[in-house]
């Protein structure tokens, strides 16, 4: 779809589908630019309406809606990865959709997404399919344990996942994580965690943000810190990797790529990649020249990506999670806080409901 793109000019419509956080600041950095939004989102109450030009609330099966949201649109993106491939294969036939719907038969599926980073060479943990029960004994015989049972499809901040471990008893993980197709996955004892954020504009050229250390709590992502507590050499054999992986997609926009270093030698194991703008990525808005949610804007526009530099020597992005939202005038008194707060009304334990920023310059 990428060729069929325009070059938008500043007062073009750009449509988003999904209208959670990313959907928002998405929006907010497009405004910037002077574009305007449409958000296309299930839910009513949506964080992304709050900030928009124009929403739609429908389901992403609704066709007499997504006729109507691109015929109001010049391209198409998305902040929400798992997007019924139909919807964006509909969107696709009426309007430019980018980055490439294929994209997302990928990185929805945890096995189609390490079977693909393994062909490129690129470790991942070693993993198997499990698509029915009677397959788990023999890949937990294979990779050992503690492993992890993960599904396949829908799985976010940890949901979908068991833990495996000597006294866990396989059929009752099996029934935890719904008793649907899955992967198993060996448990790596990693030293730390980071991803790469990358945008990748429609000549091809990629431009990396630096290196994030992530620090998650309960499987969801809690800290983020730049730069990474890692040697250089490592810091650029990840960006090579997420590289490697946004040129194999011919990929446009913001993607970010889970990794884990390893305590021996830092070796690199890839866990996931998003397609999208990533919680990682968020320290960006207030600690770099460029955010990641104007990167993906300017890629999805045709528009030349910035160079993204680091303001300060060290930043830090702290997630408020559930009802750590409601200390948010605390944070308001830090000295140099960032504080982003996504307008959700109902608070529920684990949801993600702002974010803080904070930027050192020494
Ligand atoms: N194979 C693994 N070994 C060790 N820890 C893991 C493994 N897979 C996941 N984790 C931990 O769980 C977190 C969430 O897992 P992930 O696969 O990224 O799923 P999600 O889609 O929920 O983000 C990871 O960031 C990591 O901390
Ligand atoms: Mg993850």
């Amino acid at each position: 779809m990428s060729e069929a793109a325009p070059v938008l000019k500043p007062e073009a419509t750009i449509g988003i589908l999904g209208g959670g956080q990313l959907g928002r600041m998405l929006a907010l950095a497009a405004a910037r630019l002077g574009f305007k939004c449409h958000v296309l989102a299930p839910s009513p109450d949506a964080p992304a309406f709050d900030v928009v030009h124009r929403v739609t609330a429908a389901d992403y099966t609704d066709a007499e809606a997504l006729d109507r949201f691109a015929q109001d649109v010049d391209v198409v993106t998305y902040e929400f990865e798992n997007v019924p491939a139909e919807t964006a294969t509909f969107l696709a036939a009426r309007v430019p959709v980018l980055p490439d719907p294929q994209i997302l038969a990928t990185t929805q599926d945890r096995l189609k997404e390490k079977t693909f980073v393994t062909g490129l060479g690129i470790g991942t943990a070693a993993f198997a399919d499990v698509g029915a029960p009677e397959a788990l004994a023999p890949a937990l015989a294979r990779l050992g344990k503690p492993a992890i049972l993960k599904t396949r499809r829908f799985g976010y901040d940890g949901k979908g996942h068991a833990t495996i471990n000597n006294g866990t008893d396989p059929a009752a993980a099996w029934r935890e994580v719904g008793g649907q197709p899955c992967i198993l996955e060996a448990y790596v004892p990693f030293e730390r965690e980071v991803s790469v954020v990358a945008a990748r504009g429609r000549d091809g050229s990629v431009a990396c943000f630096d290196v994030t250390e992530n620090e998650h709590r309960d499987h969801i992502l809690k800290i983020s810190r730049v730069p990474a507590g890692i040697p250089e050499a490592t810091a650029d054999r990840a960006r090579r990797i997420a590289t490697t992986i946004a040129q194999t997609f011919d990929y446009i926009g913001v993607l970010a790529v889970e990794m884990f270093v390893l305590r021996e030698g830092g070796a690199l194991l890839v866990n996931e990649i998003a397609p999208r703008v990533h919680n990682s990525g968020h320290w960006t808005i207030d600690g770099a020249s460029v955010s990641q949610f104007e990167q993906h804007i300017r890629a999805v526009a045709g528009w030349p990506l910035g160079k993204p530099v680091r303001l300060g020597r060290r930043v830090e992005m702290t997630n408020l999670i559930g009802s750590e939202v409601e200390d948010y005038r605390d944070w308001l008194a830090v000295p140099g806080a960032a504080v982003h707060l996504y307008g959700k009304t109902a608070v529920r334990p684990g949801r993600k409901m702002g974010h803080v920023t904070r930027v050192f310059a020494d």
